[in-house]
């Protein structure tokens, strides 16, 4: 029979551990849908090892290589039909998609940022800076948030958040681990649930 599982193509920059949670979720049966590339803005990240080690394609792209925004867009829209890509996931990506293939692919592309939008997104909040300023605020909670993916950094609507406790005593460093481990857990169920069609979109 036809594997009719949808495509998702995963864009990714660093270590991949979120990636690596997609594909852990692909098989055992939590997410229903197939890893089918790995697109990274970096010739040597350890995502794309870990994408390689599972057979799953994987694709440099790095829009600035390339004559204007559009020809980029173009292109990746390209790469995408190639591989029947029929959900985008970002996953530690650290640059913009070209305006194209937003537009082709709206309300299918999602974004998980490690803390509470809306607060603490937008451009520069990446990585463990985003846990030094949610503690110097002293909230009380953090967690990570998955979101629709639109032409402005972290701005889509949010589809889930995992909230959880700030301790006293964390540090950056502490608070990043507790968050990515939720971020391992809620990321495959929200593109699931998108899949299924279960959140309402405007
Ligand atoms: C995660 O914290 C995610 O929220 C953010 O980038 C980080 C990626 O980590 N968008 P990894 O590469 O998946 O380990």
């Amino acid at each position: 029979m036809e594997d009719t599982k949808p495509r998702v193509g995963v864009f990714a920059s660093g270590a991949g551990s979120n990636l690596q949670a997609l594909i852990d979720a692909t098989i055992d049966g939590t997410l229903a849908a197939e890893i089918a590339l790995v697109v990274s803005s970096k010739r040597k990240a350890y995502c794309t090892e870990r994408a390689a080690a599972q057979g799953i394609e994987t694709m440099v792209f790095k829009i600035k290589k390339h004559p204007s925004p559009e020809e980029a867009g173009d292109y990746l829209l390209t790469k995408l039909k190639e591989h029947r890509i029929d959900y985008i996931a970002l996953a530690g990506y650290l640059s913009l998609l070209p305006a194209g293939v937003v537009q082709v692919f709206r309300d299918r592309i999602v974004n998980i940022h490690p803390a509470l939008l809306p607060k603490y997104g937008g451009k520069g909040m990446y990585g463990r800076h985003v846990h030094e300023v949610v503690l110097a605020s002293g909230d009380r909670e953090s967690g990570p948030t998955v979101h629709l993916v639109d032409e402005i950094y972290d701005n889509g609507k949010v589809l889930e958040q995992a909230k959880i406790p700030v301790r006293s005593d964390d540090t950056p460093d502490t608070l990043a681990a507790r968050v990515i481990e939720q971020e391992h857990k809620l990321y495959p169920r929200v593109i699931q649930k998108l899949i299924n069609g279960e959140y309402a979109l405007d």
